[in-house]
């Protein structure tokens, strides 16, 4: 196990991931079995905690984010969004074309630390839950605005919908990929996954 001292995220950061984590699983769950209000339809429980938690969601993904500029510890914002630095690209590309070559060999890759292709898989996550978070507020206050809010009330619902799917994709992807790295002794998740203090 990664020696307290030594751990890569600092306490704040494993929290807002946890709490994080557990609000997005909440939201894909409820999200199959929900009611979502419609002409003739009443919303139900499970739709109030999809939207509640999508708001509580909001308001943390975007606090993680600003964190992310501000902590001595962690991964630094410009890994996690390389996407404006040429040097940044040119560095993500080399680490996914070791990627490439460890996969095709059978071989889970080596785990770097802030290593620039996880890193910026990460930042895309946070982009994801942003933009999802973002819809469902929109269309939230779309609807309470009644004929005015209804027209960008649809809109945000429709991006919300098509971009759901990636977040199923991304949670099985991400999630999927943190087990293998703990089965191959890669890196424990308890790097992530512990509310221990520094
Ligand atoms: C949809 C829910 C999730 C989201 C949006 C998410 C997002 C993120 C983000 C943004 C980071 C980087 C944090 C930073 O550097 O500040 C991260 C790291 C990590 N996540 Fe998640 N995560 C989710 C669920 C999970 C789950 C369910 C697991 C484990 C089963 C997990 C395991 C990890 C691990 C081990 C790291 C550290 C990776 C490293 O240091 O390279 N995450 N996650
Ligand atoms: C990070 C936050 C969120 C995530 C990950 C999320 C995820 C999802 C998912 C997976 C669906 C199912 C889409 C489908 O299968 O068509 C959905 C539907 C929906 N969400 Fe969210 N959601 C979030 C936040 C919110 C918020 C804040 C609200 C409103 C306050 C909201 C309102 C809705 C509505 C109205 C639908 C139903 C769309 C329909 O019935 O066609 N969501 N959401």
């Amino acid at each position: 196990m990664t020696a307290e001292s030594d751990r890569p995220h600092n306490r704040l950061t494993r929290l807002f991931h946890a709490v994080i984590a557990v609000l997005v699983i909440s939201q894909v769950a409820t999200s199959q079995f929900m009611t979502t209000p419609g002409k003739n339809r009443e919303e139900d429980l499970l739709f109030e905690i999809h939207e509640l938690t999508g708001i509580a969601t909001f308001f943390v993904i975007f606090a993680l984010w600003a964190y992310t500029f501000v902590r001595r510890r962690g991964t630094r914002t410009g890994l996690l969004f390389p996407w404006f630095s040429g040097t940044a690209r040119s560095a993500l590309w080399i680490d996914t074309k070791h990627h490439l070559q460890a996969i095709r060999k059978f071989r889970v890759p080596e785990h770097v630390r802030n290593g620039s292709l996880a890193s910026a898989i990460h930042g895309l996550g946070i982009i994801l839950i942003v933009l999802m978070a973002t819809t469902g507020v929109t269309w939230f206050i779309g609807m309470q605005l009644g004929d005015i809010g209804k027209s960008w009330a649809g809109a945000a619902k429709e991006v919300h919908e098509i971009f759901s799917n990636l977040v199923w994709a991304y949670l099985i992807g991400h999630a999927g990929f943190a087990l293998i790295n703990q089965f191959a002794g890669k890196q424990p998740l308890s790097d992530m996954w512990s509310l221990k203090k520094d």
